[in-house]
């Protein structure tokens, strides 16, 4: 069985995590075809450019890491198994195609840290996050303590990570944890939008938000100096004036 059910509409893709009977618990088989996958999407075919990532059924985005494989596992295998988390979610965050979670359901431990490595977050009303890891003796280990401050700031992400509370999807958004409450559809109507945009300047626009957003204001302005002058020689920047001179949508190739 797949750990992962992939849908391709056209420019992006569906990956949902199929696992509910176990609330799509993370294993160590469903990191390792993320990965697979993820480096699937990153590599010289760039003809993915968004994913929407959600969890099968209705009741869970991701239950965090599989605590049933969990305690299977010796030491060394939980260090390796947290090393493999990290890199898969660092790549994916690195990637020029752009990862929407449709938050569908429950959010604990590393299924928020799975969200907050993706550029965008949509949670279903009745969905709840939270990093959870407190209440089980760990901290979070696949980037919650580093990306949850970088999100919604220092003071609200020791709230809810010293107290391992969970949050309602109101909240969330209040919170600035996800952007937006919505539906399926309306997840995979931004990665649709964004798809319509110019490839190379979609991708270089994410990595200098990345790259900028814990800098100084000067060496933040210097890394958006530098992405756009990539756009400079583009043919997708040639192509995006001519179809405003000709009063038509742009057709964009990614070159
Ligand atoms: N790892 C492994 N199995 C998990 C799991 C996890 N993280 N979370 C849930 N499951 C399993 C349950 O053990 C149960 O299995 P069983 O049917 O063999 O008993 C099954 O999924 C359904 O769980 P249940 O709690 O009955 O479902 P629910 O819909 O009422 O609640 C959650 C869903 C996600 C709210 C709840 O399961 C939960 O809180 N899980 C723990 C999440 C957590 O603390 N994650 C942090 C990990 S660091």
């Amino acid at each position: 069985m797949s750990e992962f059910m992939i849908e391709s509409h056209g420019p992006f893709e569906t990956w949902t995590i199929n696992g509910e009977a176990k609330r799509n618990a993370l294993s160590r088989a469903m990191v390792t075809e993320l990965a697979a996958n993820v480096a699937r999407v990153s590599g010289a075919d760039r003809s993915v450019r968004a994913v929407v990532v959600r969890g099968a059924g209705t009741k869970a985005f991701c239950a965090g890491a599989d605590l049933k494989e969990r305690a299977t596992m010796t030491p060394d295998e939980v260090r390796a198994f947290l090393s493999l988390m990290r890199q898969t979610f660092r790549a994916l965050e690195l990637s020029d195609c752009v990862f929407i979670a449709f938050v569908n359901g429950a959010a604990f431990g590393g299924g928020t840290e799975l969200s907050l490595c993706c550029d965008v977050r949509v949670i279903s009303a009745e969905a709840e996050m939270g990093l959870t890891e407190v209440k089980l003796g760990i901290i979070p280990g696949a980037g919650g303590t580093q990306r949850l401050p970088r999100l919604v700031g220092k003071g609200v992400a020791k709230e809810l990570i010293l107290t391992g509370r969970r949050v309602a999807a109101d909240e969330a958004v209040r919170l600035g944890l996800a952007s937006r409450i919505g539906t399926q559809e309306d997840a995979q109507g931004l990665a649709k939008v964004i798809c319509q945009n110019a490839p190379i300047a979609v991708a270089l626009a994410k990595h200098a938000i990345d790259e900028g957003a814990h800098l100084d204001l000067d060496a933040a302005l210097s890394v958006e100096q530098q992405k756009y002058a990539q756009t400079i020689g583009t043919e997708d920047r040639i192509e995006g004036l001519k179809a405003f001179a000709e009063k038509r949508p742009p057709v964009y190739r990614g070159r």
